[in-house]
C-alpha cells in the first residue's frame, strides 16, 4: 500500500499535497478546514507589513467552454497584520502539529527587517519559512518580490541574512519571470536556502474589454499586470522546475508549483523531482474537497505502478530529458489512420497540408461526392450525429513522405483514431552531436 507521508528538509507533513501561499491561506480558519479536508501542508499568504489591496483583483481566460483556464491577480501580500497572522499560526499548529505549516514573508530589503520578522514567526511555531521573492506585482515596485528574485546578488544577500538567524528550512520562493531561472536558484542555494519553492506567478494581462477598451481586471478605468497561474502555466512551471531539477549547481529539494489541480499533475512534479507539490488556483476554483481525489488518484496509481514511498519514483523523469542536439535522428514514427473508427472529418489532412508536411491524401469517395462544409463543421456534426458517414473520404497516410510530426494525431477529434507507430530502420541511434562530431 502506498504510504504517502512526506519528509521534506526535515519537515513532516501526512502527504506531499501543500496549499501555495494565496488566498486559501489566507486565514487559520481556512488552514485548519483545509488540514480537515485532508492536506499535508500550508503556506501561509505573504506576511509583511500590512498592505492595502485595490478592487477589483481577478481577471481570467475561458478557453473552450473550461472556465478560468488560466488566473491573473493584481493582489499584493496579506492585507491582515502580522501579529494576527502569527496568532493564527500558533492556533493552527496547536491542533495540527502533525501538519506542515510555512510562514511566506515579505519585508523590506534590510537584514533587521528580515531577521526580526523570522524570529517572531519561528517564535510562534511554523515549521519553515518560505522567502516570497516572486511577486511580480506592487511589491516589486517597492523592490520586493520579484524585484529580489529578478537579482541574483539579492536573493543571494538576503537568503543569507535569514539563514544567519532561522532555525527552521528556509525555502525561497522564485520568481519566473527572469531569463535564466538557475542563475536566481543558484543564488539562494549560495545564500544557504534549504529547498525551492517554484514557480510563483507569471506577468501578464490576460485581456481587455472591448466595450470599454479596460484591460481586466478593471480597477476604475485603469488595469496593471498581473501574476498569471492555473492550468495555463503547468507546461511553463515543469520546464522551469526541471531546469532546476538537473542543474547540478543547484542540488537542493525543490516544492513544486503551477497548474495543479489532481493526482495526474502532482505526479509529474514528482517524477521531475519535486519532494512536494503546492496548489492555489484549482483550491480556489473547486474548494479544499480536491485534495481527496489527489491523495487517492496519486495512492492508486502507487500501487499499480509498484511504488510505496514518493521518494520511489521523484526525480525518475530528469533524466529524460536532454538536450535537442543528443536526441535520437534515427528514431522514425509515422501516423497510421484506423479506417473503422475515422468520421471523415478532414481536420488531419487540412492540418497536414497547410500547417504540416503534405503527407496526407484524400481518396476519392466511393459513394456519393464528400460533405463540402468546413472541416470543423463537419466535425463537429458528425460527432453530433454520432459516428461516420457513408459519404466521407478516408484520408490516407503517404508514409514514405511522413515526418512523425504528430499535428494530425493532435488535432484528430477521435481518441485512438490516429496513432504514431514507430518503424524499424535498421540503423542504429545517432544524435545530432555524434553525427557531426560536437
Ligand atoms: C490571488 C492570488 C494571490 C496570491 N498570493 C500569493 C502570495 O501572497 N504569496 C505568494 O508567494 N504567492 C502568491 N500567489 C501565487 C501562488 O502561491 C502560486 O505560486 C501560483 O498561483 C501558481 O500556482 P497555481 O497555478 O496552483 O495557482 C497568489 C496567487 C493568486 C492566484
Amino acid at each position: 500500500m502506498a504510504d504517502l507521508e512526506t519528509n521534506f528538509t526535515g519537515i513532516r507533513c501526512p502527504n506531499p499535497f501543500w496549499l501555495a501561499s494565496g488566498p486559501p491561506t489566507n486565514s487559520g480558519e481556512q488552514v485548519m478546514r483545509a488540514f480537515d479536508a485532508g492536506w499535508g501542508g500550508a503556506v501561509w499568504k505573504t506576511i509583511g507589513e500590512p498592505i492595502v489591496n485595490v478592487s477589483s483583483r481577478y481577471s481570467s481566460v475561458d478557453w473552450n467552454g473550461q472556465r478560468m483556464m488560466g488566473l491573473n491577480n493584481i493582489e499584493l501580500i496579506s492585507d491582515r497584520s502580522i501579529d494576527t497572522n502569527l496568532r493564527e499560526i500558533a492556533e493552527v499548529k496547536k491542533r495540527f502539529p502533525h501538519h506542515a505549516v510555512i510562514a511566506s514573508l515579505m519585508v523590506d530589503s534590510t537584514r533587521e527587517a528580515w531577521q526580526s520578522i523570522v524570529k517572531r514567526t519561528e517564535d510562534a511555531g511554523a515549521d519553515g519559512l518560505e522567502l516570497n521573492f516572486g511577486c511580480p506585482h506592487g511589491m516589486s515596485e517597492r523592490g520586493m518580490g520579484s524585484a529580489v528574485g529578478q537579482v541574483p546578488e539579492y536573493a543571494c544577500m538576503i537568503t543569507g541574512w535569514v539563514k544567519e538567524v532561522a532555525r527552521t528550512p528556509v525555502l525561497v520562493k522564485l520568481t519566473p519571470n527572469i531569463t535564466d531561472i538557475r542563475m536566481a536558484a543558484r543564488a539562494a542555494r549560495r545564500g544557504g536556502a534549504d529547498a525551492l519553492s517554484a514557480i510563483n506567478t507569471i506577468n501578464s494581462i490576460t485581456g481587455i474589454d472591448l466595450d470599454t477598451l479596460t484591460p481586466r481586471p478593471n480597477v476604475g478605468g485603469l488595469s496593471s499586470h498581473g501574476g498569471y497561474c492555473g492550468p495555463a502555466v503547468k507546461p511553463i512551471a515543469l520546464h522551469l522546475v526541471q531546469q532546476i531539477a538537473s542543474d547540478p549547481e543547484v542540488g537542493i529539494p525543490i516544492s513544486g508549483i503551477g497548474g495543479i489541480a489532481g493526482w495526474r499533475e502532482a505526479a509529474e512534479f514528482i517524477l521531475l523531482g519535486c519532494g512536494t507539490v503546492q496548489v492555489c488556483t484549482a483550491a480556489m476554483h473547486y474548494g479544499f474537497r480536491i485534495v481527496e481525489d489527489m491523495i487517492d488518484g496519486l495512492a492508486n496509481w502507487m500501487d499499480e505502478k509498484g511504488f510505496r514511498t514518493v521518494e520511489d519514483f521523484r526525480g525518475l523523469a530528469v533524466p529524460r530529458i536532454t538536450e535537442w542536439q543528443h536526441l535520437d535522428l534515427n528514431y522514425r514514427i509515422v501516423a497510421r489512420i484506423n479506417r473503422d473508427t475515422c468520421i471523415g472529418c478532414d481536420l488531419c489532412y487540412v492540418a497536414c497540408w497547410d500547417g504540416a508536411h503534405q503527407c496526407i491524401h484524400l481518396d476519392k469517395p466511393a459513394g456519393p461526392a464528400a460533405i463540402t462544409v468546413t472541416p470543423v463543421a463537419k466535425a463537429e456534426a458528425l460527432r453530433a450525429t454520432g459516428g461516420p458517414t457513408p459519404t466521407a473520404r478516408i484520408p490516407r497516410v503517404d508514409e514514405a513522405e511522413c515526418v512523425g510530426c504528430n499535428l494530425c494525431w493532435l488535432v484528430c477529434p477521435v481518441e485512438n483514431c490516429i496513432t504514431m507507430v514507430k518503424i524499424e530502420t535498421g540503423a542504429p541511434p545517432q544524435s545530432w552531436a555524434q553525427r557531426t562530431g560536437a
